[in-house]
């Protein structure tokens, strides 16, 4: 059958047999941004607006600001896939889940050294933000429970961590109203110091936050001696004072890179640990995990048993319903790298830091901030004089794609900026390569035109932003 011009106007979008997506009336309309559509569209139609459009975020092989994962194995996709629309929440619906979950936290529980003689528990959560509230929650209870006990006032709770730490802490000591007592960074020291933990703890501290490799330069607090700085406090003053340690770049990469090197329950105050699934976990977003050494260290009062769908359920979550396919694909890494698996991820991963470190250094134009490479992450300052900072620098290589954090660092070191570059499992030495002569490109073409952009001011709100 013949169709006239007119005709063919007036048919309907899907009686158009050879209509392409882009020739719908969809695509010469704008999109509601404000009000939800009175009409429904085709899903071929809706999926390829939102699809067009998210092509103008950055491509996530080349963000190197994030230690989020951005790759996995195309059987671990299938398992996200089969599994995206179970509620991990629904534990007698899917008790198979739970099961593995169970299986994740005693895993997790032997790779941070748990001693044979405690019974560790912990939980999934959404990442590490969700999983330290927790972690801090269980330590505030635990402070109050024994002041009850002692009957001694309970109103004043304190907890002690550095300017290095995450934004979620500061989140944690507002929203659950506990005194933040900070340390800050110097212009030379960019971790807390046993001695400045010192000077502000007390029988109120209801914890020591340290951190395993920093958001800001990756170095690593000194936990083993403020592990014996409490362990010395609590023989003298009888003040029981426990460390949280935020893993959660960490927590994945030093137990089988530094397998010697003790910063988890091997130390006796080290009460509490927290690991993001999602970042050296290598698994996609989001999933965190939180252990206690014993189940002592979490009081039973904030564990709700809900009768839910049929089943009585042990729930500590910030959240209730999330998704089970991150809980899963953790499990796949487990079995599927094992610990060998695991230890070769992350000595390549390190050992393509080292490289561009090395690279970057031998050009004596940079500064590096993380020498000991805790974790792999190039952490550099440009030398002085530069007539260009590391704004411009950022800027410029995003023109080829790359996507690396500058800040300034908090206070009191602010006027320090730096760069960061965080290698992830899929940046191979040939990525490294081409990033390195990108760099060496655009300083030479900075060095011509000076800086392009304006600094960041600096601000602690601010600074706290990079993941
Ligand atoms: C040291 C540290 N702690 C906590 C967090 C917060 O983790 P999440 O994004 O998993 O909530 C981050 C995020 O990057 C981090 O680097």
């Amino acid at each position: 059958m013949l169709i006239k011009k007119n005709n063919l106007e007036q048919l309907k979008d899907s009686e158009k047999g050879h209509a392409s997506t882009y020739s719908t009336r969809f695509f010469r309309e704008s999109v509601p941004k404000y009000e939800m559509p009175d009409k429904s569209m085709p899903a071929n139609a809706a999926y390829q607006l939102v699809h067009d459009e998210l092509n103008l975020d950055g491509n996530p092989a080349l963000n190197l600001a994030s230690f989020v994962t951005t790759w996995m194995e195309p059987e671990a996709r299938r398992l996200i896939i089969e599994n995206i629309h179970k509620n991990f929440i629904d534990h007698d619906e899917y008790p198979q889940t739970e099961v593995i979950h169970g299986r994740l936290v005693n895993m997790l529980a032997r790779l941070f050294n748990s001693p044979r003689e405690c019974t560790s528990i912990g939980t999934a959560t959404i990442g590490s933000s969700e999983a330290i509230m927790l972690a801090l929650l269980a330590h505030k209870w635990s402070w109050k429970k024994r002041r009850q006990k002692d009957g001694k006032p309970y109103d004043k709770p304190n907890i002690v961590f550095g300017t290095d730490t995450h934004i979620c802490w500061d989140k944690f000591a507002r929203y659950f109203d506990v005194e933040p007592r900070l340390i800050s960074m110097t212009k030379d020291c960019f971790t807390i110091t046993t001695d400045k933990v010192a000077q502000r703890i007390d029988e109120n501290t209801i914890c020591v936050g340290t951190i395993l490799g920093t958001t800001f330069t990756g170095e690593g607090d000194p936990i083993k001696k403020i592990n014996d700085l409490l362990l010395k406090i609590k023989k003298e003053k009888g003040w029981d004072i426990p460390i949280h340690v935020d893993g959660a770049s960490g927590g994945f990469v030093v137990p089988f890179v530094y397998p010697n090197f003790k910063w988890d329950f091997r130390l006796p105050q080290v009460k509490s640990i927290n690991v993001s699934g999602h970042k050296y976990g290598l698994v996609y977003p989001g999933l965190g995990w939180v252990i206690w050494r014993d189940e002592s260290d979490m009081p039973k009062e904030l564990i709700f048993k809900v009768n839910y769908l049929g089943g009585e359920m042990p729930t500590y979550t910030l959240n209730f319903s999330r998704g089970s396919a991150m809980v899963i694909a953790q499990y796949y890494n487990f079995l599927r790298l094992g610990k060998e698996g695991y230890r070769e991820i992350m000595t390549n991963v390190i050992n393509n830091a080292r490289y561009l470190a090395k690279r970057l250094s031998a050009t004596r134009r940079f500064i590096m901030l993380n020498e000991a490479q805790l974790l792999p992450i190039v952490a550099l300052r440009l030398k002085e004089p530069s007539k260009f900072n590391v704004f411009d620098l950022s800027a410029k290589i995003r023109e080829r794609g790359w996507i690396i954090s500058a800040y300034t660092l908090p206070p009191d070191a602010q006027d320090i900026a730096i760069m960061r570059v965080v290698v992830r499992e899929r940046f191979s030495r040939d990525m490294a390569e081409i990033l390195f002569n990108d760099i060496v490109k655009a300083c030479k073409e900075l060095d011509k035109t000076g800086s392009i952009t304006v600094a960041a001011a600096s601000s602690d709100v601010d600074q706290k932003h990079i993941c």
